[in-house]
């Protein structure tokens, strides 16, 4: 139960509510039907495949491969720490976001100041910089204080509270539009719209929303005694897809209904940002329910966040120094990853020759497009070709869905991958 708790918690976040919405709005059907494939033959079996290396080795990120037999894969941890380092580059930003509109509409709430519209907030550098320093802030306090046990038991009770929020603010916003429209949007499949990139952002996201390739449930796994990983990953899973696409139901019918009358959104990163908002102006409380609401976001991106560092600023120490103190490399990666964020919140508006280079959009790209995908291509080739096949079925236990399993991380998943990841860059 646990270790379902702190997996949910780093998979849940904002690739869930922020990201997922706007990227199915933005490519369709056909994006969102691939997706749900591509968790089905490359997720749910790459999440069992990494927390299998964990698990079985007992190691993290620079020790796990070489503990079974296999030294020079170590070397993945390098690809692990690059893919953590720039997500952090971005996500703190859009963290520093959730911050910002959870204070700000509490000050709104007691009449002291009012809610910046999104693209005025992020054309606004001292706002920019001010939300993203607290946010890497917190979460580096949050590592150094070593207080994730205490978040966790936080998370037990909020994470819920955000899932019920979430569910009634779908119900309330897709009665506006009209059920069908919504899902007329969000499952119509266009043959016109199947492309390589169409895929490939599909895979990407899965692995980005799961938290896959990077080796973090390959960590959390190797904290593990006698769970289940199989119903572990699960569980993971289909909480993870669940919160996407209620998430789905609270953002797409409001940028409809906003379109409809007339009006501007922002369709890409500030769609929540915009909907939330408009749907809660029907309210008399409408000020304190979106206090809430980015509240409890704020919490949902600091597991991820806090989980990410951890990863990061652990593989790092035990690559350099393992008897070292730990702490260092805490303010080590806090130092760099705060300096990197605070020049990507600058990067959507508040200055125009960092925003010229696009760092946010890069930084995502790379990440979710190429480096996700290669770090589970390359745990798919591990797992199916290389790991001792005695090791794996000790751990996965007895079940019938094993041969299935094993087929699929053995030939699917490493042929969609490398297929997928090639035709990007042809
Ligand atoms: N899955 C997280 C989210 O939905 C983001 C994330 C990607 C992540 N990779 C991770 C979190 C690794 C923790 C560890 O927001």
């Amino acid at each position: 139960m646990g270790f379902i708790l702190a997996a949910a918690g780093s998979a849940v976040g904002l690739a869930n509510v922020w990201k997922f919405p706007y990227m199915a709005y933005e490519n369709g059907g056909t994006f969102v039907l691939i997706y749900l494939l591509c968790l089905l033959v490359i997720g749910f079996p790459l999440l069992i495949g990494e927390m299998l290396v964990g698990k079985a080795s007992g190691k993290g990120l620079f020790e796990a491969f070489g503990e079974l037999g296999k030294p020079l894969w170590n070397n993945f941890g390098y690809l692990c720490i690059l893919s953590g380092v720039l997500i952090l580059g971005f996500y703190c930003v859009v963290g520093g976001w959730c911050f910002f509109y959870a204070g700000s509409y509490a000050m709104q709430g007691m009449g002291v100041a009012e809610v910046p519209g999104f693209g005025d907030y992020t054309g606004n550098g001292w706002q920019q910089i001010l939300s993203t320093f607290a946010f890497v802030a917190v979460t580096i306090g949050v590592v150094m204080a070593g207080v994730m046990r205490g978040i966790e038991q936080m998370v037990r009770y909020l994470m819920p509270l955000l899932g019920i929020l979430l569910l009634v603010f779908a119900g309330y916003a897709t009665s506006k539009v009209g059920f069908s429209v919504v899902t007329d949007q969000l499952f119509t499949y266009n043959p016109d719209t199947l492309n390589g990139e169409t895929v490939l952002k599909a895979v990407g996201h899965a692995f980005f929303s799961l938290s896959l390739g990077i080796g973090a449930m390959l960590v959390f796994a190797s904290y593990l005694k006698e769970d289940n990983i199989v119903k572990a990953g699960l569980w993971v899973g289909v909480i993870d897809t669940a919160v996407a696409l209620v998430a789905c139901f609270v953002v797409i019918p409001m940028v409809l209904l906003i379109q409809k009358q007339g009006g501007q959104v922002d369709e890409g990163a500030g769609a929540l940002f915009v909907a939330v908002p408009a749907l809660l102006s029907d309210f008399a409380g409408g000020n304190w329910l979106n206090m809430l609401f980015f509240f409890l976001l704020s919490c949902a991106a600091l597991t991820s966040s806090v989980s990410l560092f951890e990863v990061v600023a652990s593989g790092l120490h035990s690559r350099l120094s393992p008897e070292g103190d730990p702490r260092k490399y805490n303010w080590i990666m806090g130092a760099f990853v705060m300096v990197l964020a605070l020049i990507t919140s600058l990067s959507v508006g508040a200055n125009e020759s960092i925003s010229k280079l696009n760092l946010f959009t890069h930084f995502d790209d790379a990440v979710t497009l190429y480096l996700l995908p290669l770090g589970g291509l390359l745990i798919a080739i591990f797992v199916g070709w290389l790991m001792p096949e005695s090791i794996i079925k000790q751990h996965f236990g007895k079940r019938a869905i094993y041969p299935v399993w094993r087929g699929i991380i053995r030939y699917v998943t490493p042929l969609a991958m490398g297929l997928i990841l090639l035709q990007s860059f042809l």
